[in-house]
């Protein structure tokens, strides 16, 4: 028989013991996906929207849980450049500050693309003339942001699905060449930036769009163009679930000297397998430093209708969001010393742990960098502030609509607004009537309100002045069931 005392002792050994073990396993699981990304040197990123900036549901989750943001539209060439030489970055500053101030570091999408970029770059013609518009606007947003974005997307989506090259505007003036030529002036622009490709569907190691994407890569390494990171958008919808070679195509493009990144991930109803595997691949390849997921809140979503994120439109995690943190929490340390300390790691990570990158070989190969082929400030062409209009006269509009893109249950436009008078603007409204089943969901260089079928844009105080016979273009989100039909605009202006 053991005396009272005895037990006493007993007792509180065993809770003792007990709560070791508890706070030992309370402290091997980072709490938030940033923290857990760390563990292993990787960051957990989102894409933040500026218009939500001022939904603190939306901040709060935001700041906790990531350490790395894209902004989601406002580094695009749309709105940077949205007319020749004037550059605006108040909303991606806004991206940027708002990040930087929670210790969040800013991921730059994107220079060079084929979607939201202003009608001045789809007007471009002549190989010379339209290379000069490229290298303008790569060098006068990467001056904007020198040194202070650890990646930036040089080039977006430049290839077809059949792994050829998509005939935009870029390479039906410029040739083969635009790509590698974006990337020299990128990395003279800013020597500090890691230079990316970013595409989707690309993660199927045998679709012949991988195939097309490595095959460049592979050229510029051999070429010594600087290129230092591949971003895999990985957007997984209904008909492209995620493939079984994802992390074959994650090592092969890793092996050429590349950091490779998930860029832009979202899984149809936020499949829990299919998160649990791409992060699986990613922590597998000592070269995949990060994941970002594009957005917040399923409500925040692009493809809000598939509900593809880890938060539900109430901010609650959904059963992708563990899996996701667990999967996190099993990667392997790179190093032997444990990442975490004694105390349990706190859920609000104010100052998150500084990003570094898996692998310790170095970002760059012994190639040797090429000489820039620009120098580094363009002339602009216009300068910083609109020309006001004159007066008198009456200013007149038209405008077209164009579906950039179009999936699922979603869709992108084009939207260009042509001053069909000789008198300039001072507001322009564009209006249409949709069918009934298109809803909008977000727009850039317009203000787009939808009350019932009938939509309304109109000029945002940047792109109010259109020169007589000049446009500017604006762009939106919007879902839609059955068929989207293409409306058609009217367009008033004073
Ligand atoms: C999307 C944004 O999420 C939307 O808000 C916008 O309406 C259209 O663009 N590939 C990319 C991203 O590189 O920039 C796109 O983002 C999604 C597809």
């Amino acid at each position: 028989m053991l005396s009272i005392r005895a037990r006493r002792i007993l007792a509180a050994g065993l809770a003792g013991l007990l709560l070791v073990g508890m706070m030992t396993t309370a402290v091997s699981a980072a709490s938030t996906l940033g923290a857990a990304a760390a563990q292993s040197g990787r960051y957990f990123g989102t894409a933040i929207n500026s218009g939500k900036l001022g939904d603190s549901a939306y901040t709060t989750i935001a700041a906790r849980e990531f350490n790395m943001v894209t902004p989601e539209n406002e580094m695009k060439p749309d709105a940077t450049e949205p007319t020749r030489g004037t550059f605006t970055f108040s909303a991606g500053d806004q991206v940027y500050n708002w990040a930087t101030s929670h210790g969040i570091k800013v991921r730059g999408h994107t220079l060079v693309w084929h979607s939201q970029i202003p009608s001045w770059m789809t007007s471009l013609s002549g190989s010379a003339a339209t290379l000069a518009g490229m290298q303008e606007h790569i060098n006068g947003v990467m001056a904007h942001y020198k040194s202070k974005l650890p990646y930036w997307d040089v080039v977006n989506e430049a290839f077809n699905e059949d792994g050829t090259r998509r005939a935009d505007v870029w390479q039906n003036n410029i040739g083969n060449s635009y790509i590698e030529q974006a990337f020299q002036t990128a990395r003279a622009a800013d020597g500090a930036a890691k230079l990316c490709y970013n595409d989707y569907n690309i993660e199927n190691w045998s679709y012949a769009k991988t195939q097309g994407v490595y095959n460049m890569v592979k050229d510029f390494k051999t070429r010594g163009i600087p290129i230092d990171c591949v971003g895999l958008q990985t957007h997984m919808t209904g008909g492209s679930s995620l493939p079984s070679s994802f992390q074959t195509t994650l090592s092969n493009f890793a092996a050429l000297g590349v950091d490779v990144a998930l860029t832009e991930t979202d899984v149809t109803n936020a499949d829990v397998t299919q998160y649990t595997n791409l992060t699986k691949a990613c922590l597998a390849v000592s070269r995949c430093v990060g994941i970002t997921v594009w957005g917040v809140r399923d409500s925040d979503s692009w493809r809000s209708g598939e509900s593809p994120l880890l938060f539900d439109g109430s901010g609650n995690p959904k059963a992708a969001y563990t899996a996701v943190l667990n999967a996190l929490n099993g990667a392997p340390s790179p190093t032997p010393t444990p990442v975490r300390t004694a105390s349990p790691t706190p859920i609000v990570t104010a100052s998150p742990t500084p990003i570094v990158t898996a692998s310790p070989t170095p970002i760059r190969t012994g190639a040797p960098t090429p000489t820039p082929i620009v120098t580094a400030s363009p002339t602009p062409v216009r300068t910083g502030t609109p020309t006001p209009p004159p007066s008198g006269g009456t200013a007149s509009c038209s405008a077209t609509y164009h579906i950039d893109n179009q999936w699922g249950n979603g869709f992108t436009t084009a939207v260009t607004v042509n001053n069909t008078g000789t008198v300039a603007t001072k507001t322009w409204t564009v209006t249409w009537t949709w069918g009934g089943n298109q809803t909008f969901v977000n727009s850039w260089n317009a203000a787009v309100t939808q009350s019932g079928t009938a939509v309304t844009a109109k000029n945002m105080a940047y792109n109010n002045v259109i020169a007589g016979g000049g446009n500017t273009a604006f762009g939106f989100q919007a879902s839609f069931t059955g068929t989207n039909a293409t409306p058609t605009l009217s367009c008033s202006a004073t």
